[in-house]
């Protein structure tokens, strides 16, 4: 089978390539990145000295070059990870949000329909509900819960999960939709919460938490996601979308204290910020429909997936040290400087 990746040259997609070139030695690997700021090629170092991955760094936007590879690589599925994903930045500038998820998306989806009416998986986020009130742990997202969007990030991904639902129905094209929780884990770019506390911590520097920090996320490792998504490609019902969460909800200041523990560093480097605007307050999943109909469930217990991480991070700081020593130290200064 000949999988296309797009964005694998990121965190999750990144994590993907590796789960399926070590699950499928028959398979091949096709990566279609542009290399943003959050993609980066040393990721996939070892993947590239694999003969059954090819890399190509293109826009998901670039029509033509996108049919052209196509053209030749012959995909059978399409597994679409390439999105702009920071809702920070998307606050900042959401022009380039709305082009990459959701015209990006719609560029994917025709090549899929050009070609034959390839099998489409859109990896998409638990945001698109919008949030869930603190005072109402009974509440959960389900695959019914209506789309709410906070963020242009969010509201993106919704507008591109609409357009997947439209081909699906107008055009026929088999589709299928994740949408997941917050995931944690290697390449984690360290502009998101927990990569950047354990970078902060370990270089002794603030610890930037959003308003009181009391805001819940709902982590899972991100191999438990690749599995999910392995699982709604071979045996996922066209059409259908699945939740993927881990029923592991913690509140942000939690995460930074632990973290601090963790490594032995004080909690007076946790400096409480200016609150992101839009801030959502939680996000909490229900993986009911996954469990039944994929027989998915999350392995990876956040007290093993934490300390995995941390020592991934502590193995690997030339991987995020040279991330932090770049063009990332402007956009450090422009958020963090005077919040
Ligand atoms: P990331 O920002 O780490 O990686 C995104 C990748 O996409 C980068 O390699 C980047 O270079 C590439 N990319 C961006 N624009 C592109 C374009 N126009 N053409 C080709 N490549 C492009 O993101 P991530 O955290 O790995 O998220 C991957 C996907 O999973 C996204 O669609 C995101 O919405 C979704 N998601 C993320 C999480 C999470 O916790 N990180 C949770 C649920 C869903
Ligand atoms: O829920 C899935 C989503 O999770 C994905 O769709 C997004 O692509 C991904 O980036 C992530 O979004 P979040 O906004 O939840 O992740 P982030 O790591 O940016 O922030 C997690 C929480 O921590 C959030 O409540 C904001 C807070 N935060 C974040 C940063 C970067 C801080 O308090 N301080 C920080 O410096």
């Amino acid at each position: 089978m000949n999988v296309l990746v797009t964005g694998g040259a990121g965190f999750i997609g990144s994590n993907f390539v590796y789960h399926m070139l070590n699950k499928y030695p028959d398979y091949k690997v096709i990566c279609v990145d542009v290399l943003t700021y959050a993609g980066n090629l040393s990721t996939l170092e070892d993947a590239l000295k694999n003969p059954n991955f090819k890399f190509y760094k293109t826009d998901i936007c670039d029509r033509e070059a996108i049919y052209k590879i196509f053209e030749d690589e012959k995909p059978d599925v399409v597994v679409n990870f390439a999105a702009e994903s920071h809702v920070d930045r998307s606050i900042e500038n959401p022009e380039v949000f709305l082009k990459t998820n959701i015209l990006g998306t719609q560029v994917m989806m025709d090549a899929c329909r050009k070609y034959g009416n390839i099998r489409y998986h859109q990896v998409s986020t638990d945001e698109v509900y919008g949030d869930l009130p603190l005072d109402r742990p009974d509440l959960f997202f389900t695959e019914t819960t209506p789309l709410h969007t906070s963020s242009p990030y969010s509201s993106s991904k919704a507008g591109a999960d609409l357009l997947v639902m439209a081909y699906y129905r107008t055009y026929g094209l088999p589709v299928t939709i994740s949408r997941c929780s917050n995931n944690y884990g290697p390449y984690h770019f360290p502009e998101k919460l927990i990569p950047l506390m354990i970078a902060n911590a370990l270089n002794d520097k603030p610890l930037p938490v959003y308003g009181e920090g009391l805001n819940v996320r709902d982590w899972l490792y991100v191999e438990d996601h690749c599995k999910a998504i392995d699982l709604i490609i071979h045996n996922g019902k066209i059409g259908e979308v699945y939740n993927v969460g881990g029923h592991n909800e913690m509140k942000n200041i939690d995460i930074v204290k632990l973290i601090c523990a963790k490594l032995g560093k004080p909690e007076s480097l946790i400096t409480y910020v200016a609150d992101r605007k839009g801030h959502d307050m939680r996000y909490a999943i229900d993986p009911t429909k996954i469990h039944n109909e994929l027989g998915w469930l999350p392995e990876t217990k956040f007290a093993d997936g934490i300390d995995k991480t941390i020592e991934w991070y502590l193995n690997n700081k030339t991987w995020w040290e040279t991330i932090i020593s770049g063009e990332y130290m402007n956009y450090y200064e422009k958020m963090y400087g005077n919040r």
